[in-house]
């Protein structure tokens, strides 16, 4: 499907973004590993998060869908039921990375898991490594791609050291951390760490040892049992920082975003944006913090000029998938505007490094690929055309956000990409500018 999205007006209002991805997906999958039901407020539906209520149930899950609120009823740690046919994980990176974490240590049970072309390409290695090291099995697809099958084992503890700073590969670890001794994993750059709290949440023994600058050492234990009565999700700032970006690039708009998650370690496009001059106030929560909780905030947008900016590889996980807005936002700045460090992109749900350049210079950027980033030289406008969402929401999100701030308009091929995180972006823009 292609859409047109206009120069727009100014953005007006207060509205709240579709709830958080990362925290739905955990929510649903640390529910079906409890042994009470977890009732779980404001879930995010849209299609990745569906494929995990979908894989849960097949594992022996119970969904209520309750209106206000979803119930699931879980197995217990050790009880998921092995599916005969393949778990279908669809699009979602997240859950074909945590998942295994939790079936690792069903012993004597196997489980396939595979999913779209996209997550045909992205590689499991990375959760097969770990997994290993602690007892389980994983055949893969050339080693390294999906579909893959996942043996159960009695595990045991491991220290692991990062190989890549990835919040997914660390969750998996931590998930099967739940049935060893103890399993610690360290991170010499912070990246999310919702899937610790949750499980501090849920009465599993969690802690972390560190800082924001030497990284951290997060270290879990035997859990009997996880117990998680209420999940509230918060809004997704990853979806928030599209609306952020109209607003401050679209002139004369005065936007308030209620109610999105400002966990630190998902708030660097916050203090990218500070540094570019862009007038966005939130109380995001102090650098180091660690809880049980997620941090909630109204995010304020007034548009402003804005100036270049340099992100370097410190912090890039903690604005990973933000960063093809960064180059957006590169191309109305004063400067020439860096992203280094950032290589991961490449293995998102499509090559973000290769889309992003391609898809942005096809609008009038001036803009270029580096190894492991970009290069954008701001020109204060961008022209407009056509840009393809390779089957990626960020894209077809990028495109759609370029087209409301460019001169003639941007036709998205594929915007129905963006059913994955934000299903409801054009009408909430529409009702924004209206
Ligand atoms: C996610 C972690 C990030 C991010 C993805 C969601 C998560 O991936 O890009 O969209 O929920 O843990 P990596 O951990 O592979 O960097």
């Amino acid at each position: 499907m292609n859409a047109r999205f206009d120069p727009s007006g100014p953005l007006r209002g207060t509205t709240r973004v579709p709830a958080d991805k990362s925290i739905s997906h955990r929510a649903a999958l640390i529910g079906a590993m409890a042994s009470e039901p977890v009732r779980i407020r404001n879930y995010l539906y849209a299609a990745d998060t569906r494929s995990t209520l979908a894989a849960v149930q097949r594992l022996g899950a119970i969904v209520d869908d309750r209106g206000d609120e979803l119930v699931v009823r879980g197995c217990g740690l050790r009880n998921a039921i092995a599916p005969t046919n393949p778990i279908d994980v669809g699009n979602a990176g997240t859950l074909m990375r945590l998942l295994p974490g939790w079936l690792s240590f069903q012993p004597g049970s196997s489980f396939v898991l595979d999913g779209d072309a996209s997550i045909r390409r992205r590689p499991i290695d990375r959760i097969a490594d770990p997994l290993a090291r602690m007892g389980a099995r994983i055949d893969a697809r050339d080693g390294r791609y999906p579909p893959f099958t996942v043996h159960g084992a009695p595990l045991s503890g491991i220290e692991y050291e990062l190989p890549m700073a990835s919040a997914q590969v660390k969750s998996c670890t931590l998930l099967a951390g739940l049935v060893t001794d103890a399993t610690t994993v360290s991170e010499s750059v912070p990246s999310r760490d919702h899937t610790e709290r949750m499980l501090a949440a849920a009465g599993a023994p969690v802690t972390r040892e560190g800082d924001p600058r030497g990284g951290f050492r997060t270290t879990v234990g035997n859990a009997d049992e996880l117990e998680l009565p209420l999940v509230e999700v918060p809004g997704d700032l990853s979806s928030a920082a599209f609306l952020i970006t109209a607003g401050v690039l679209v002139r004369d708009s005065r936007l308030v975003l209620e109610r999105v998650g400002v966990n630190w370690t998902r708030a660097g496009f916050l203090r990218i944006l500070e540094r570019m001059g862009a007038i966005v106030l939130s109380d995001i929560e102090p650098p180091g913090a660690f809880g049980p909780e997620e941090p909630v905030a109204d995010i304020d947008v007034t548009s402003a000029p804005i100036e270049a900016t340099t992100v370097e590889a410190e912090e890039v996980p903690l604005a990973i998938d933000e960063l093809p807005l960064v180059a957006l936002l590169g191309c109305f700045a004063e400067g020439e505007t860096v992203v280094r460090g950032a290589a991961e992109l490449r293995i998102k749900e499509s090559d973000r490094i290769a889309t992003v350049v391609e898809g942005l210079r096809g609008l009038g950027a001036d803009i270029e690929a580096l190894p492991d980033g970009f290069v954008v030289r701001g020109t204060g406008r961008l022209r407009g055309g056509r840009l393809d969402a390779h089957g990626d929401h960020r894209l077809a999100l990028l495109g759609a956000v370029a087209g409301l701030a460019s001169q003639t308009g941007v036709e998205v091929v594929g915007m129905e990409a963006a059913e994955v995180s934000y299903p409801r972006f054009a009408r909430d823009v529409a009702e924004l500018v209206a």
